[in-house]
């Protein structure tokens, strides 16, 4: 195989470069961190199954009218994105009030909270991406008044579309993060969904039973994370290809031997 350019690496992913210019192959990991990377562990087989995720929540998306860098898979772990210029900014979407919300403002997990909340974070590891008001995201040129306003009003058709989607499951979307880019046509620049949706940057709960199917099983060392992440794909109806099926149940067979 050719060697291909890296263009970065991020925790859980890395950016290739694409076959055609103003693409990238967007490689997923079984790398975990959490904590801003305080804590560090690997799920086997999370890759492939966020890259699976991820093409149905993008493919769906799009389906409803949402711009986005998804362009199609390549195989068990690649996809080809259209190369955007990432706005940095995490865009978090809550729900029900669960983790950071919880430990900052006192709020019992699980709490559901009056309406959708919309919370920005200001990407930057050696911050520790740190919550910020709308005023500073125009205050230090982020992202233009205009840009915002498409970016907040597509977290909230995105939410209200996953919910439904997560909903018909039996899953309740508590809250997840997403990250935009700006995707250059000429001299304009148009604002579309980049990263990923998957079981990292989601809090899943079984609406019955309340079961985490997210990344807090690691975060929190609960265990189980493969099984939760496999039973989110599951139930998403994405039937494992061949090559993936195999590395599924490899992994399936790993965690029954305890390996
Ligand atoms: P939080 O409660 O820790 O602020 O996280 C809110 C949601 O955002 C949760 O679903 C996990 C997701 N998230 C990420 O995807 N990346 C991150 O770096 C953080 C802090 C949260
Ligand atoms: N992105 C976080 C980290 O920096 C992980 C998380 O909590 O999702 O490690």
């Amino acid at each position: 195989m050719t060697r291909r350019r890296k263009i970065y690496e991020g925790k859980a992913k890395i950016l290739y470069e694409g076959p055609e210019p103003g693409t990238l192959i967007q490689y997923f990991k079984d790398d975990a961190t959490a904590f801003n990377a305080q804590k560090r562990g690997t799920i086997s087989g999370k890759g492939v199954i966020n890259n699976r995720v991820s093409e149905h929540v993008f493919t769906r998306l799009a389906h409803i009218g949402i711009p986005t860098h998804f362009i199609r898979r390549l195989n068990m772990r690649e996809q080809l994105v259209r190369q955007v210029d990432i706005i940095p900014i995490e865009v978090v979407v809550r729900n029900v009030a669960a983790g950071s919300i919880s430990t900052r403002l006192g709020i019992e997990e699980g709490t559901p909270l009056p309406h959708t909340l919309l919370e920005y974070y200001y990407k930057d590891d050696a911050l520790g991406d740190p919550l910020i008001a709308e005023e500073h995201i125009a205050c230090f040129n982020w992202a233009s008044h205009e840009e915002m306003q498409d970016i907040s009003a597509m977290a909230i058709r995105i939410n209200d579309f996953l919910c439904g989607m997560f909903a018909a499951v039996g899953i309740r979307l508590v809250d997840f993060k997403l990250e935009f880019g700006r995707l250059w046509e000429g001299e304009f620049a148009r604002i579309i969904l980049a990263d990923e949706i998957s079981p990292d940057g989601c809090r899943l709960w079984d609406i019955e039973t309340g079961e985490k199917l997210d990344k807090d099983r690691f975060r929190r060392d609960l265990g189980g994370e493969t099984e939760a992440y496999q039973e989110v794909a599951r139930r998403l109806g994405l039937m494992p290809e061949e090559g993936e099926g195999a590395v599924l149940d490899l992994v399936s067979h790993r965690l029954r031997k305890g390996r």
